[in-house]
């Protein structure tokens, strides 16, 4: 995160303005993703050029036009200064991902999330990554565990084209196995079972639990990753319980983790279990 915006244009603006901004940019690569609300699209040149200033990696400043949306989950962006392109590389945890900010999802706040996830599998596992984008959990998990084989889905064209660069940019082509398609017509078409499931959608990934636990092992590990509110994390642990009685299965043990803040009392959060 970079520095919040009401410091960076403290001495420009007036307090009524400052009041407008909302908090501060996101840096991925040397791209800086801004909010900027409406009544301040006047003050969009000063904004872009102070977060410019503010550090020299910065390229490009883009501003978000719209929210997260549609299947693909893709950020609408307007290049307000700098270079006109949308493609960066991202360093996370010594790894790299190349991607277009406009074309696929990427959380750049989720790198914490995703060594967490690598550093809980153990050694010859064979992990599936559900709903993968440009690959940063097959990566990570590539990485920094003793992982057997890694199988990653996804349905984004672009996406899933990043993803190739990104393995072959990591020399990961050994360990992942990347699949271009629909969870719902690829996972049903396995001959095999994997020993943990990573399901990376959590605006919806539900619908898929009941095919995607068709994949796991009995005994296997599954990481759901759902939006919550704090006082109700046990809902999202009865969309799993919900799935598992209608395919005649049961939960061992789960543990909530809590991995990004997206409204008040509302988190992003990964149930951890292990179903029979
Ligand atoms: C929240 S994003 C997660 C991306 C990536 N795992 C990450 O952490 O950056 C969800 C991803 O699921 C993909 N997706 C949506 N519906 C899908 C489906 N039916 N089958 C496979 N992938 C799908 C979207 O294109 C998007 O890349």
């Amino acid at each position: 995160m970079g520095r919040r915006l009401k410091q960076l244009l403290a001495s420009q603006f007036s307090p009524e303005e400052l009041q407008l901004l909302v908090g501060g940019y996101d840096l991925v690569g040397d791209i800086a993703i801004v909010i900027i609300p409406e009544s301040l699209d006047v003050k969009e040149r000063e904004i872009a050029e102070a977060i410019l200033a503010d550090n020299n990696r910065i390229r490009v400043v883009a501003k978000r036009s719209a929210h997260y949306s549609g299947e693909f989950r893709t950020l609408p962006v307007k290049i307000i200064a700098g270079e006109n392109r949308l493609e960066t590389e991202v360093i996370e945890f010594g790894i790299r991902l190349r991607l277009n900010i406009e074309q696929v999802y990427f959380s750049i706040r989720s790198g914490g999330e995703r060594r967490r996830i690598a550093s809980l599998v153990r050694s010859g596992e064979n992990v599936l990554v559900l709903f993968s984008g440009i690959a940063p959990y097959p990566l990570m998990i590539s990485r920094y565990s003793r992982a057997g084989e890694i199988v990653a889905v996804e349905k984004n064209p672009i996406a899933h084209h990043y993803a190739e660069i990104n393995v072959k940019l990591n020399k990961r082509e050994n360990s992942i196995k990347l699949i271009h398609g629909d969870v719902e017509d690829i996972v049903p078409a396995f001959s095999r079972r994997f020993d943990r499931l990573v399901m990376v959608y959590p605006k919806g990934g539900e619908q898929f639990l009941y095919t995607a636990l068709g994949a796991l092992k009995p005994g296997g590990t599954l990481h759901f990753y759902d939006m919550q509110h704090l006082d109700s994390l046990e809902l999202s642990l009865e969309k799993v319980r919900n799935v598992c009685k209608k395919r005649g299965q049961s939960l061992l043990d789960f543990s909530f983790t809590l991995c990004g803040h997206c409204a008040p009392r509302t988190h992003r959060i990964c149930v951890d279990c292990r179903i029979k």
